[in-house]
């Protein structure tokens, strides 16, 4: 194979990915207003704090630590951070707009003027180094008083309050963004209904009718936000975005082939299936009749999601699952807010996430057969311990080493197995507060950031070795995937 072949399409848009609650901090500052990151607690068990029924959405600092309240303070350094990621070569920068910047409380009838100024600032930055901001509308970061007041997005009132967002922030940045998406990971509130659907199951709720109500509604304002993207901006292209963990069968035990392919059906397959498809599958419809699921649809929606589907399917991809049909509780492996039973072939990360780069060239593949739409990996990384030598480099190869493997796995995707990826923004390209643990120590970034668990730091930045590793493969577009060059510290 030339070199040229081993290289990805022109105008592929390398770049990396993070999202506002995570990094910005600015804590209350523009008038920014409450939400649901804004109450997480750091620690390994915040998002078992949070699964316990009757979790207040209020802060209290005596008993816990708020890391994402500082974030990394990108709010004030975005022009040092932009500066970083442009050396790097980035052609996009993936973020999000915090709901609350724009809408303090979600239910206001007008948008907040400098929350909208704040952004109008950071796309121009990164347009003056030529870097497409990639716009994630929400990301985790619903405003906790539409959870309080609303119930989530139970309520079909949040429908109109996110429409109202969403078009106060076409009409500002319709010449600024061209690429959007629309939920994070939106089938992630199957498993974590509060970050995801702003509302916690109670013990003795039924569970099924009020999450995939829910997500109806989630849905809806989907293609609500589809439909005012062709409208305010027809040049812009809008997605969907959801975690994508191939599911493998333990073995070749045809139970436990079914079980893989039903695991997987339900929660890789249900949402895009509605926001690419444009409707429920048979499959949903079926599940939903046996577990007594009855949704409040009402007229002209199902119509709206039908004519109103996305451009591109945006997908994180971590790891891959294994399955079998009866397995006990010591079988289980858990990873991101997936779990599984152990595949005796993978390795596994510090925080347990099982490593499979073969994994994201058979997720690109199932994708691209089931959906034949454009793909755009706009998550994927390796959340790993990173030390400062005593030279002050940061040798990270671990690193480097899984970056290069997934590269070269959609590499072949794209080359060998025809797949269209229009992009790939790896995950936290600057060291940010993790969002399953509220950890700093769990770091992602080709770019370090001086700050602890234990809140402490200067925020000082300074570029790992991966960051060269990274500039050498945007510059190269993908051909060159080793570093040769000698690195500074
Ligand atoms: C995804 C989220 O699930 O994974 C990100 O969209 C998150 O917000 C990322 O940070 C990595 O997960 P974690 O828990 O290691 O931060």
């Amino acid at each position: 194979m030339t070199k040229q072949s081993q290289a990805f399409p022109e105008g592929f848009l390398w770049g990396g990915a993070t999202a506002a609650n995570q990094m910005e901090g600015g804590f209350g500052e523009g008038e920014k207003g409450l939400n649901i990151a804004d109450v997480l607690p750091g620690g390994k068990k915040r998002l078992s704090i949070l699964a316990e029924p009757g979790f207040n959405f209020e802060i209290d600092k005596e008993t816990y630590t708020y890391p994402n309240h500082e974030g990394i303070d990108f709010y004030h350094r975005y022009k040092e951070d932009i500066a970083l990621f442009a050396e790097m070569g980035f052609k996009v920068f993936r973020m999000s707009i915090a709901w609350t910047r724009i809408f303090p409380k979600g239910d206001e009838k007008e948008p907040n003027e400098a929350g909208l100024a704040f952004y109008d600032r950071v796309f121009d930055e990164l347009h003056k180094h030529g870097i497409e901001p990639v716009v994630t509308i929400s990301h985790y970061e619903m405003p906790v008083n539409l959870v309080k007041e609303y119930g989530g997005w139970r309520s079909r009132e949040v429908v109109t309050f996110f429409e109202r967002y969403v078009h106060a922030i076409f009409n500002r940045y319709k010449g600024k963004v061209k690429y959007w998406m629309t939920f994070n990971e939106i089938n992630s509130g199957l498993m974590m209904p509060i970050m995801g659907l702003g509302f916690s199951i109670e013990k003795e709720e039924d569970k099924f009718t009020p999450t995939f109500q829910a997500f109806h509604h989630q849905f809806v304002a989907s293609s609500l936000a589809v439909k005012a993207c062709r409208e305010i901006m027809p040049e812009a292209q809008i997605g969907c975005m959801i975690i994508f963990a191939p599911v493998y069968a333990f073995d070749s035990n045809p139970e436990n082939q079914l079980h893989a392919l039903q695991e997987e059906r339900l929660f890789n397959y249900y949402c895009a299936d509605v926001q690419v498809r444009g409707e429920y599958s048979p499959f949903v419809k079926r599940y939903f009749e046996q577990n007594g699921i009855e949704l409040d649809i009402k007229e002209g929606d199902l119509e709206l999601l039908k004519e109103h589907t996305v451009d591109y399917i945006g997908f994180s991809y971590y790891m891959s699952r294994t399955e079998k049909k009866h397995k006990s509780a010591e079988d289980n492996v858990h990873g991101n807010i997936l779990s599984g039973v152990k595949n005796p072939f993978l390795e596994a990360s510090d925080w347990g996430w099982e490593i499979d780069p073969i994994g994201l060239r058979v997720s690109l593949n199932k994708l691209y057969e089931r959906y034949e739409v454009p793909l755009f990996i706009v998550e994927n990384g390796l959340g790993a311990y990173d030390e400062i030598e005593a030279d002050g480099s940061i040798q990270d190869d671990y690193r480097i080493d899984y970056l290069k493997k997934h590269v070269e796995a959609m590499r072949a995707a794209v080359n060998e197995d025809g797949v269209d990826l229009m992009g790939y923004t790896s995950w936290g390209c600057i060291d940010l507060v993790s969002a399953s643990t509220g950890e700093m120590s769990k770091r992602y970034g080709y770019i370090y950031v001086d700050k602890h668990d234990d809140g402490s730091g200067t925020l000082e930045r300074r570029r790992k070795k991966s960051f060269y590793w990274y500039q050498k493969v945007i510059e190269t577009n993908g051909a060159e995937l080793s570093l040769s060059t000698p690195v500074e510290s």
